[in-house]
């Protein structure tokens, strides 16, 4: 059995991510598992700064193919905030709640379409002589109220385009089918693939 390591200490991450591999054939455990204590920094300028920061420590602190990813949301009346600080965009420990209460008073009662944003994802694989990057993103806009518990982070607030619900509402099969998490990681499996073919 192979070992991918996911340098994340998001759990709601952990789960999206090994629903949409779904490979029986890699053991996916998280930084902490494979004794990685310490607190993953992030304080880069963009995802692909981050996610690559990620992967990297997690590389150099365990010898083993680690995967990160780097998230977040885009609200263009916003200038592209909250971008990376999406995590702590209320403060350094918010809640998801407080970050959503946060985002629906900057928007106030802005129309629909003034409310389109994007979630970004980025994901940095860093093995023995590899380091891949990609990216996915999945489009929408923002709604005036939060709907639907399931999911995490944004979720309640966030409807893709082309759907009349919001990630919050959509069952977890449906959310991998368009997210940009799933984006990304369509474009990552083949690295993946390849890489463990290899070795
Ligand atoms: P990171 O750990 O710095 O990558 O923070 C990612 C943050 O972006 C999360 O804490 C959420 O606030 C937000 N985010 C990223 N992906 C999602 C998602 O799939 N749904 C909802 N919020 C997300």
């Amino acid at each position: 059995m192979q070992t991918l390591i996911l340098a994340t200490g998001n759990e709601h991450k952990v789960t999206e991510i090994r629903e949409i591999l779904n490979d029986p054939s890699i053991d996916i455990i998280t930084a902490r598992e494979a004794g990685v204590s310490d607190k993953l920094r992030e304080d880069g300028n963009s995802f692909e700064d981050n996610a690559l920061q990620k992967a990297r420590a997690v590389y150099q602190a365990t010898g083993k193919p680690s995967l990160a990813d780097d998230s977040g949301l885009e609200v263009y009346f916003l200038n592209h905030r909250p971008g990376v600080r999406s995590a702590r965009y209320a403060g350094d420990n918010a809640t998801d709640e407080e970050n959503n209460n946060k985002l629906l008073n900057e928007l106030g009662a802005l129309s629909f379409r003034r409310r389109t944003a994007k979630f970004c994802c980025v994901m940095a694989f860093v093995a023995d002589g590899i380091e891949e990057i990609v990216e996915g993103e999945c489009r929408g806009i923002i709604l005036e109220q939060p709907r639907g518990t399931n999911g995490f982070g944004y979720d309640p607030l966030f409807k893709p385009d082309g759907y009349d619900r919001t990630f919050g509402e959509m069952a977890v099969s449906e959310k991998h089918k368009l997210s940009h998490r799933a984006r990304a990681l369509q474009k990552m499996k083949p690295v993946l693939e390849k890489y463990f073919r290899r070795i």
